[in-house]
């Protein structure tokens, strides 16, 4: 089949990847001449494990290619994937629909024979019915239908996610187009993944419900956590105990502090936001988001506490900025509060991380970035761990404790065992025990 995405972004990028991989000739379409010709050199802008070599499979296989030519791209294509950023629009917590509506307005006018134009950027309750009109006015004559097929992947795990889904969502409203996305998702049908076809709006809100649920789940544990650190109780105890019920199930039950990235922070203020709108406001997602951005502050006063609430001109050690482990996004992760409120609070800040320096430096100007844990700790007067890398699990508590200035831990990911960070040496403190 041919298939084109249009936008090289993160969830463009990857399931044009993987869908080449299906045996499905893609076409990537993007905007930008600098990301078109990096590509098509084998470069990938985002680190995500396995996609480098998937993509220099696929494209030298021929099917795969990236292009600036929009029109012939569209054209061609038995289904054309929107797949460009819908960020938080400014001052509203809605998400920007400019790019989505500005790429049906111009697939309009390239359409050539019966195609679906399938969304998979995440967009409220409504939008793709709204792509309908706006290629239907664009162009009257065009032969289209929508399809609405949200993604779920988790960054550091995409390939994985997308080729063995927990479920693909598509929504329809009629049986040609269901045909239609059928065909391109056989692959993962023959193996028995599960495909809900269902209409527009309820595939739009599917998206919006589980990643506010997720983020729910976190927050609900946070405070647990919260509560188990006055009552004297274990938070990891207490999560495995709990998530051994199946209803509940152990995923998303790590206290931490706080999530962050791309996907929760904006998929969360937009449905708080279409339940404003809807006069059916949802509270519980309200109080997810206040709690969530309460989270980071407190773990800055955390760390204040630990070093005596006086950071001036002390050195600290930040172990990981990344929002979570085997990426390079810094989107809201909870090391931007953080970090730049212990260096507004005077404190010298040096930090390690595997992939995050790319955009960390501008991000986080005003701190120092080191190679490796154990230099970034010398003479350090106390030490944060802010992602879970596997890099930051082995390291030699004794050895380190032995090269700081002052052996204090903040271990907001739970990766160290108290007893023995205290034996050895350290004054500690984690999260919710
Ligand atoms: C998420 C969703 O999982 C995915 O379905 C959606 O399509 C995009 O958003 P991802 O952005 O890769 O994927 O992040 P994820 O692994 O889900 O983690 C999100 C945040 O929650 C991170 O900051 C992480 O540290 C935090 N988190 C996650 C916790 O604090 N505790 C947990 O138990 C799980």
């Amino acid at each position: 089949m041919q298939l084109t995405m249009i936008g090289t972004g993160y969830v463009g990028l990857v399931s044009g990847v993987c869908f080449s991989d299906f045996g499905h000739d893609v076409t990537c379409v993007d905007k930008l001449p600098a990301k078109i010709e990096a590509l098509n050199r084998g470069d990938v802008p985002i680190y995500e494990p396995g996609l480098q070599d998937m993509m220099a499979k696929n494209v030298a296989k021929k099917r795969l290619n990236f292009t600036l030519d929009f029109e012939t791209a569209v054209g061609n294509a038995e289904a054309v994937f929107i797949a460009v950023g819908t960020p938080t629009r400014r001052g509203d917590g809605h998400a920007d629909l400019t790019y989505v509506y500005a790429a049906a307005r111009e697939i309009a006018r390239s359409l050539k024979g019966y195609t679906v134009v399938v969304t998979k950027s995440t967009v409220p309750v409504g939008t793709n019915r709204e792509v309908a009109r706006v290629i239907r006015a664009e162009n009257p004559d065009a032969d289209f239908d929508v399809s609405s097929n949200p993604e779920f992947l988790r960054e550091g795990a995409a390939i994985e996610d997308f080729m063995r889904p927990d479920r693909v969502v598509v929504g329809i409203e009629n049986d040609r187009a269901r045909g239609v996305m059928a065909k391109i998702y056989r692959p993962l049908a023959l193996r028995e993944a599960p495909i809900v076809y269902t209409d527009l709006e309820s595939a739009e809100m599917i998206k919006y419900a589980a990643n506010a649920f997720l983020a729910t789940k976190i927050t609900f544990i946070n405070e647990i956590a919260n509560l188990c650190e006055k009552v004297g109780a274990d938070i990891q105890s207490v999560s495995k105990g709990m998530g051994m019920d199946q209803r509940i199930g152990s995923k998303f039950l790590h206290a931490g502090p706080g999530y962050g990235e791309s996907c929760f922070p904006k998929d969360t203020k937009a449905l708080a936001r279409i339940g404003q709108e809807h006069a059916s406001p949802v509270k519980i997602v309200e109080q997810v988001i206040a709690i969530n951005e309460d989270r980071k502050r407190q773990m800055t006063d955390r760390i204040m506490y630990l070093c005596g609430d006086k950071v001036a001109g002390k050195k600290i050690a930040v172990l990981g900025v990344t929002f979570k482990p085997n990426t390079d996004d810094m989107r809201d992760s909870p090391s931007l509060t953080i970090v730049p409120a212990l260096v507004g609070a005077g404190a010298d800040v040096h930090v390690v991380d595997p992939q995050g320096r790319k955009e960390g430096e501008e991000l986080l100007p005003s701190v120092t970035w080191i190679e490796d844990a154990y230099t970034a700790v010398q003479g350090a007067d106390a030490v944060v761990v802010l992602t879970e890398w596997n890099e930051f699990r082995a390291l030699d508590l004794v050895k380190m404790s032995g090269l700081m200035n002052d052996a204090k831990m903040a271990d907001l990911r739970n990766i160290y065992d108290p007893a023995e960070a205290r034996a050895a040496g350290f004054e500690y403190v984690s999260i919710g025990r």
